[in-house]
């Protein structure tokens, strides 16, 4: 959306900030031993708390109030009490959900404790390009420069880009125009950054593979070779200066 009115930009920034606060809360609640329907619950309270609804289940009938995602599940994992957490765990949370009208959205990766899996510098990757790539979007910006930068950036580290998971504009609705945010240059993109559109931004950084497919439940995105692969996302405004950031509290 093009934010328009006060009421616009109040809305986004109450809707994001129920999903980063949100965010923010699970990541410290999760611990070894506990499994991702219980760590699922706990977000789904704090969404109701904040009189906010879960995006992935009143949109698509996820089977969950979150996307929980475990080590090589890439993206939309379902939360289960057969997946229990442990240390060195590479996890992914992504919370979206919709207030009062308007759509939030944001996703972290984290290793769980110690790093026993030597998986912190993707993780880290991910989540400081997300930080350099926000810096690189002004109004009147080429979507696919940013696609480009990220990729760069990731491979400086010797890691690559999902090309299949992409970042979105978001508003009245979890995806909306521009529907395709890729990690990646795509010179056919002529598409560029709107002043006041408000999008979600996030990065799909993997060691080794450059595409998800979905796993047999139907939901679960993996690579085919097993690749590890970390995502953040923002939601965040786009302007003529750096973007103003709506889902900042989540901490990433
Ligand atoms: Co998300
Ligand atoms: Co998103």
């Amino acid at each position: 959306m093009i934010v328009q009115t006060d009421a616009d930009l109040l809305g986004m920034q109450a809707a994001s900030n129920a999903v980063a606060l949100t965010l923010k809360s699970m990541i410290g609640y999760a611990k070894p031993g506990m499994n991702t329907f219980e760590l699922d619950e706990y977000g789904a309270q704090l969404l109701k708390n904040y009189g906010a609804i879960s995006a992935p289940i009143k949109d698509y009938k996820f089977p969950g109030y979150t996307c929980i995602s475990l080590n090589k599940e890439a993206a939309h994992g379902i939360p289960s009490k057969g997946k229990m957490l442990k240390e060195g765990d590479l996890i992914n949370i992504d919370v979206s959900a919709e207030l009062d009208g308007y759509y939030g959205d944001n996703g972290f990766s984290f290793i769980l404790g110690n790093d026993l899996t030597g998986l912190q510098p993707l993780v880290s990757a991910s989540r400081e390009i997300l930080l350099a790539a926000i810096k690189e979007i002004k109004a009147g910006v080429r979507i696919a420069v940013v696609g480009r930068f990220i990729q760069q950036k990731a491979a400086e580290r010797g890691f690559k880009v999902i090309k299949n998971l992409v970042g979105h504009g978001i508003g009245r609705k979890l995806h909306e125009d521009p529907d395709e945010i890729p990690c990646f240059y795509d010179p056919y993109n002529k598409a560029v950054f709107k002043k006041n559109s408000v999008i979600a931004l996030e990065t799909f950084i993997s060691t080794k593979a450059s595409f998800v497919k979905e796993d047999t439940d139907g939901w679960t995105m993996i690579t085919r070779d097993g690749s590890y692969v970390a995502q953040h996302e923002h939601t965040l405004i786009v302007t003529n200066e750096e973007p103003t950031i709506l889902t900042w509290q989540n901490g990433i």
